[in-house]
């Protein structure tokens, strides 16, 4: 009788397994966006998938070329395409002694950022008309929060060179650092624009102008 009904699962099997295995596999991840050539990807199943790995952020980068004294490393849609359509990216930031990221904005994103290492002082200004800044001094471990759009910076006011990092919602948050944009696009604005609007001698305007391109 045991024995009978024994037989009896495995002619069950023996019907069930073909179908099985006539239909597709199911899937092991979430997504997979299918590349053709598959040098720098990953195969998982089914497809050769883009590799969503990227290493190297727990190395320091360097700031002394730079003449704000940080350095920002992106993370965004352009370094891992599997990024794609997920609205999230993640960047580095290195300041040396004394250096800042200054103030710039990001058009499509809130930032909040982590202190790994050291001391800064961060704030954001609200828009217009109260323009209030908010500011606060952060250690490490500690997190801040930039809203999407909203000018904001952070400046290193402790002893060693500090380190964060920042996750922003959006695949390519974009970046407009204020400086850059006002006083070094191409072709520059007229010089008279900006002393109006900063109210300041053209002269003054002409000389930011000429210091860096
Ligand atoms: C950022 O750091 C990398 C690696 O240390 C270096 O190659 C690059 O020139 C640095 N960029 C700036 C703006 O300092
Ligand atoms: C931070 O805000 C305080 C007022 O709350 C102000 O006295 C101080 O100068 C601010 N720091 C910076 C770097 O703007």
């Amino acid at each position: 009788m045991k024995n009978l009904s024994s037989l009896a699962i495995l002619s069950l099997l023996a019907l069930t397994l073909p179908l099985a295995i006539a239909s597709d596999p199911s899937p092991l991840q979430d997504f997979c966006i299918g590349v053709n050539n598959p040098s720098n990807a990953l195969f998982v199943n089914g497809k050769f998938c883009k590799d969503p790995k990227l290493s190297g952020l727990d190395k320091s980068r360097s700031t002394e070329s730079s003449p704000v004294g940080s350095n920002v490393t992106t993370v965004n849609v352009d370094q891992i395409p599997g990024l794609n359509t997920l609205g999230i990216s993640l960047v580095r930031i290195d300041y040396g002694v004394n250096g800042q990221n200054p103030p710039h904005t990001h058009p499509r994103a809130t930032e909040i950022l982590l202190v790994q290492e050291g001391t800064l002082l961060v704030g954001f200004f609200s828009s217009s008309p109260d323009n209030r800044l908010f500011n606060k001094t952060l250690n490490k471990g500690d997190v801040f929060v930039f809203p999407e759009g909203l000018i904001h910076f952070q400046v290193n006011i402790g002893k060693q060179p500090a380190v964060a990092l920042a996750a922003l919602n959006s695949q390519n948050p974009g970046v407009i650092v204020i400086s850059n944009t006002l006083f070094w696009s191409s072709p520059p604005i007229d010089p008279n624009v900006l002393a109006k609007s900063f109210q300041l001698d053209p002269k003054v305007i002409m000389d930011l102008q000429k210091k860096i391109g």
